[in-house]
């Protein structure tokens, strides 16, 4: 069969070669991670960044998650402490992000770190990135392969559908398992979670003590968007659907099955509704729906994760 999308390729070894070329003549790729798809350059290369952020259409005060294969890499550009070792010794490689403190010696991009002097750091747990990682002596800054402010993807399709032909390689690794961004802890001070996501507080309360943050605390992370996340139609969340032309996302067993009923976990459970919710949302897009409604998720350990893109995404 032929293949239609010109840049859409499995994972070879002849797509590994021409894949570390790309990145180390300052272009861009898209890969797969094990929480979503991103879009990768040089973090070292300026060329590289500027493109992320125009590609993107990022504003520039949003910095960028650098991606290592491991610790030893990672030390070339942070400064670590006990907490991140802590942390890594039992969560890595793996969905979550550490912000941490730049080395002045650093060799990263001014404009990756958005002029900060702190770092976002992920070590990320797929076999097609970790191979990638493998093969370059740089490492990766990779916000998610998606438009400014719209869901990220989650295959390599959703991808195409933001960037088209732009890429020159999009590498088709399947449905991101988890299927939403990394948690995002800042150990910089005291440590504190910035972006909620699958690796929830309780878990990282039982590694290390953490602040919890006031309810009021809004724009945490730097250049973090209140609207973000948005599937590209008004979402509404705890609110009934008004008609049938109004797709309704629900949560649990005691949803019947209609025509524009999703259900995010028939069995309740928060994360396979995590890792079905963008894929949701674009599938009601695809499908002509205008509105999205969103039935109650429990706010506790994941659905903290799912009710902050929603409320995200309502925004
Ligand atoms: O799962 C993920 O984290 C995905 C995959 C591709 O690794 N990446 C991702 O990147 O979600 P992005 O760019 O969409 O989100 C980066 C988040 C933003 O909320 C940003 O504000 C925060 O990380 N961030 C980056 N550098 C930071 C820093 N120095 N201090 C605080 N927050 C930072
Ligand atoms: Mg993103």
């Amino acid at each position: 069969m032929k293949n239609i999308y010109s840049n859409i390729y499995p994972f070879s070894k002849k797509v590994l070669k021409k894949t570390t070329k790309i990145l180390k003549e300052g272009d861009l790729v898209s890969l797969p991670t094990e929480t979503v798809y991103g879009l990768a350059g040089n973090a070292y290369s300026k060329k590289a960044i500027n493109k992320i952020y125009k590609l993107k259409k990022r504003p520039k005060n949003n910095p960028l998650i650098i991606h290592y294969l491991n610790i030893k890499n990672a030390t070339k550009d942070v400064i670590i402490n006990d907490n991140f070792l802590k942390l890594y010794k039992k969560l890595c490689p793996g969905p979550v992000t550490f912000v941490l403190k730049k080395k002045s010696k650093s060799k990263l991009n001014m404009l990756a770190t958005a002029q900060l002097n702190t770092v976002a750091i992920r070590f990320p747990n797929h076999k097609i990135i970790r191979s990638v990682l493998k093969h370059i002596n740089f490492p990766l800054a990779m916000p998610s392969a998606n438009l400014s402010s719209r869901l990220s993807p989650i295959n390599a399709l959703d991808v195409f559908d933001e960037f088209h032909e732009k890429l020159k390689i999009i590498i088709n690794g399947g449905n991101s398992k988890i299927g939403i961004e990394s948690t995002v802890v800042d150990l910089t001070e005291k440590p504190r979670i910035l972006r909620p996501g699958i690796i929830s507080s309780s878990e990282i309360k039982k590694i290390i003590k953490i602040i919890s943050l006031k309810k009021k605390t809004k724009l945490i992370s730097p250049g973090m968007l209140s609207k973000h996340y948005s599937p590209g139609i008004p979402v509404y969340i705890n609110k009934k659907p008004k008609n049938l032309k109004d797709a309704y996302l629900v949560f649990g067993k005691k949803f019947k099955n209609k025509n524009n009923y999703f259900n995010l976990s028939k069995k309740g459970d928060l994360k396979e509704a995590a890792s079905n919710l963008y894929r949701t949302m674009r599938k009601v897009k695809k499908k002509g729906f205008k509105r999205i409604f969103v039935s109650k998720i429990p706010n506790i350990g994941i659905g903290v994760a799912i009710n902050d893109r929603l409320k995200r995404a309502s925004n």
